[in-house]
């Protein structure tokens, strides 16, 4: 039986972290693919070098040419330009969807079958443009964000009650921007929900850092946006996946009617399994909660509005 097979378009900071995490995980063998010649080469060299190290049986391929992709079960885009200081997600919206709209024709040629996850930001738009180029079906074509947006959620409550990350389950819904919907009352530590242990202002504190996550470490790093925490969360969804490990994951679908919302990509809670999105799980939101979800998937819906207006696909 061979092993599953991922590939990663774009091999640098999110799509190399990715791939050192799929090693990690002895998910499948990885094709490193990017336009710039010898990179993904001398990447996939080096991670073949870590193998006896870390002890993992997996194969990496770098390569500039799809044809090396083919058949791949799963594909992870991460191609695009990332932020810089002071650029929005949005900026970056005509020239990564040139980017995506190339990259997601020649996947679809070369594995039609496969699950893609998108990572380039805008990162909705990006899936809306990759399922619209790649003519999948909706349960295989999907982003992640909110595993991210929901990490960093965990993370600062962690910090907040000094307790372990692995206590903490979050949900973090919308797209991925200013306007996401972390759900404080659908998260909870070791089951307790954190409004009975955080006091509302320090919840909204944690939640405003959460929504400006992303630009903190753009901030920070001046020179890219984050990378570790992305190219993880891309491979939990991915091992979900290929391990059919039925995880709920908040991942950006299309929703057809879900929490009210017609024909658009937005996060919402997704049970992964082997056909990429098993189902879309219903929550009860408060009004409050779905007015501000609406907003989210407005911004989307005005972005993907923008992307057909420019002609590109
Ligand atoms: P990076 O600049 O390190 O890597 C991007 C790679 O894509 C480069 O190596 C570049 O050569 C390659 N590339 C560009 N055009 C290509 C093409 N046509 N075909 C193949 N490869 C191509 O950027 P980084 O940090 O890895 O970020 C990648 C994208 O992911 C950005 O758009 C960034 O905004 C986004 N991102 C999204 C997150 C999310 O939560 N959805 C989190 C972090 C980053
Ligand atoms: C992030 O949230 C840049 O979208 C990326 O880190």
């Amino acid at each position: 039986m061979s092993r599953p097979k991922i590939s990663v378009i774009g091999a640098g900071n999110v799509g190399a972290s990715a791939a050192f995490r799929a090693a990690e995980l002895e998910l499948g063998d990885v094709v490193l693919v990017d336009i710039v010649e010898g990179m993904p080469q001398g990447k996939a060299l080096d991670l073949n070098q870590m193998c006896p190290v870390s002890g993992k049986d997996v194969r990496f391929t770098g390569t500039n040419s799809y044809d090396d992709t083919a058949n791949s079960d799963v594909v992870i885009i991460t191609s695009g330009i990332p932020r810089k200081p002071g650029m929005s997600r949005d900026d970056l919206i005509s020239t990564n969807t040139k980017i995506v709209k190339e990259v997601t024709e020649q996947v679809a040629k070369h594995s039609p079958n496969a699950i893609l996850i998108l990572v380039t930001n805008p990162l909705d738009a990006m899936v809306y443009v990759a399922h619209k180029v790649s003519g999948f079906p909706r349960e295989r074509v999907m982003g992640m964000a909110g595993v991210l947006d929901s990490a960093r959620f965990r993370t600062f409550i962690s910090m907040e009650l000094d307790v372990s990350v692995e206590n903490i389950h979050a949900f973090v819904l919308g797209g991925h921007g200013d306007s996401m919907v972390p759900l404080a009352r659908y998260t909870t530590v070791a089951g307790i929900p954190i409004p009975d242990l955080i006091s509302q202002d320090r919840i909204e504190s944690l939640i405003d850092r959460t929504r400006k996550g992303g630009a903190e470490i753009v901030g920070l790093l001046k020179t890219g946006s984050a990378f570790y925490a992305p190219g993880v969360s891309a491979v939990e969804m991915a091992e979900s996946i290929l391990r059919d490990k039925r995880k709920i994951l908040p991942c950006c679908v299309l929703a057809d009617g879900e929490f009210g919302i017609e024909n658009t990509f937005v996060g919402l809670p997704v049970k992964l399994g082997t056909n990429g999105v098993e189902e879309i799980i219903k929550i009860e939101l408060t009004d409050k909660e779905k007015e501000e979800l609406h907003i989210s998937a407005g911004q989307v819906k005005e972005l993907c509005d923008l992307i057909d207006g420019m002609g590109i696909v």
